[in-house]
């Protein structure tokens, strides 16, 4: 077998047969495709798709390109959670903890940055001391004594979607059903959780932008895991505009910081609650929606979630004091205001265009080497539905440095659009719940 015969066959828009996907996914592991021509093959399948059994295939060797976990040790169902990527999204952050602190146990691997969006583990390494590497023995033990750990993606877990993710991320070929579905659904077939609670977004800050190709990648997924013995439902989630307000590593966490002390902004919370509810419900501790919100709502006010953050952040060697003091986050060096032009409604807020406006800062990566700077971002102060007068500040850039500060204002001003007529705002960031037993749309305005 050829790996340049498979890329053409692809690019011809071929299907490829079980052969021809293990052969790709044993190269990649063993190093013997060099990375153009894995990179080929992803732009082949960005461009020509794969068929639902392709898929299926080329998600279950990723999952066994590397370790499967399990943990005999630990409390029984695992309820694992995973978003399919947005602009600010920092709702790991504040539903793991949540969820720990209700007693159900969460073992959850996570990603870095990808294209424009950001990624849990780089906004938890803003942490000073916090390690996102933990060994088996040591992931396991964190999670038997808190009930609680978040973790990279190991060398040893789907090892081959570590090779595609960061390959995809600077060839331009992140946005594509068949590769997300099986980057997402390879890490959860391996990762040991009994069920999965899928955060699928759709809108200008997801990767799917509208609600119906976030429902057929929600369906992709929703299938792969059920077909292999893993309760899958998915949640297709509201990402039209940044969530929350902060955009940026540091100052997401600190909102996710307030959002634990139950103060953070009205969307983000909305949709922590509906996410955090799925999975308790997921993971049987409760029977009914209606009874997990309670029991969130409780772990929110008691100051249970919040304590149980903490121990994750001690324990995966973080420095506590920055949670209990979120003060003493480096800011950074810069604070550029931007303000209103004219005067109207907000309509609309590019949310692809700020999460570019963040990475031009430094909060994200152009190349798989580029460092991080934990300390820029932006902070959204008007969003959709709001009025502005002209000259209200619409958000603050935080830079270290100035050119870059003033383009990446330049840009996220360029995301905004401005109406005369009344934006009405959506009750629930939830569109729409995805199970084994088909698609329920949510109403808007109940
Ligand atoms: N999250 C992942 O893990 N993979 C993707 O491709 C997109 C989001």
């Amino acid at each position: 077998m050829n790996i340049v015969d498979i890329i053409l066959k692809k690019r011809n828009g071929g299907v490829l047969s079980e052969e021809e996907i293990q052969f790709f996914v044993r190269g990649v592991k063993d190093e013997t495709i060099p990375k153009y021509q894995i990179s080929a093959l992803l732009m082949a399948i960005y461009f020509s798709g794969m068929n639902a059994q392709e898929v299926a295939v080329l998600t279950r060797e990723m999952a066994m390109s590397g370790d499967r976990l399990s943990f005999p040790n630990l409390r029984h169902p695992i309820v694992d959670k995973h978003s399919s990527g947005g602009v600010g999204d920092k709702t790991s952050l504040v539903i793991a903890p949540i969820v720990a602190a209700c007693g159900l146990p969460i073992a959850k691997l996570s990603g870095r940055g990808l294209g424009f969006t950001g990624g849990t583990i780089d906004k938890l390494e803003s942490i000073p001391g916090f390690r996102t590497e933990l060994t088996e023995e040591e992931f396991e033990k964190c999670v038997a004594q808190d009930g609680i750990a978040i973790i990279g993606q190991s060398a040893d877990i789907a090892p081959v979607d570590k090779v595609l993710y960061g390959l995809r991320d600077v060839t331009g070929t992140v946005d594509s059903v068949p590769l997300i579905a099986a980057s997402i659904m390879s890490k959860k077939l391996a990762d040991g959780s009994d069920a999965i609670v899928l955060d699928v977004k759709y809108g200008s800050g997801a990767f799917m932008k509208t609600p119906e190709q976030a429902i057929h990648l929600a369906e992709v997924m929703v299938g792969i895991g059920n077909d292999n013995g893993k309760k899958t439902i998915a949640l297709v989630t509201d990402m039209t505009q940044p969530l929350g307000s902060a955009v940026g590593n540091s100052l997401e966490v600190r909102e996710a910081i307030d959002a634990l002390h139950g103060n953070g902004p009205a969307d983000f919370m909305a949709e922590c609650l509906a996410l955090a509810s799925a999975m308790l419900v997921a993971g049987e501790k409760a029977d009914t929606q209606e009874q997990a919100r309670k029991m969130v709502e409780e772990a929110i006010a008691s100051g249970a979630a919040f304590e149980k953050f903490k121990a994750m952040v001690r324990n995966q060697g973080g420095d506590v004091s920055y949670v209990e003091e979120p003060q003493k986050f480096e800011e950074a060096q810069l604070r550029l205001e931007a303000t209103a032009p004219k005067g109207g409604m907000v309509a609309s807020i590019d949310a692809e265009e700020i999460g570019k406006s963040s990475l031009l800062l430094g909060a994200g990566r152009r190349k798989t080497d580029d460092a991080i700077d934990f300390a820029v971002g932006l902070l959204i102060h008007k969003k959709v539905g709001d009025t502005v007068k002209k000259g209200d500040s619409l958000f603050t850039v935080y830079a270290n440095d100035r050119a870059k500060g003033e383009e990446a204002v330049r840009l996220a001003q360029s995301a905004y659009g401005y109406s005369n007529s009344v934006i009405k705002k959506r009750h629930t960031p939830v569109y729409a719940v995805v199970s084994r037993d088909g698609v329920m749309l949510e109403t808007p305005d109940a």
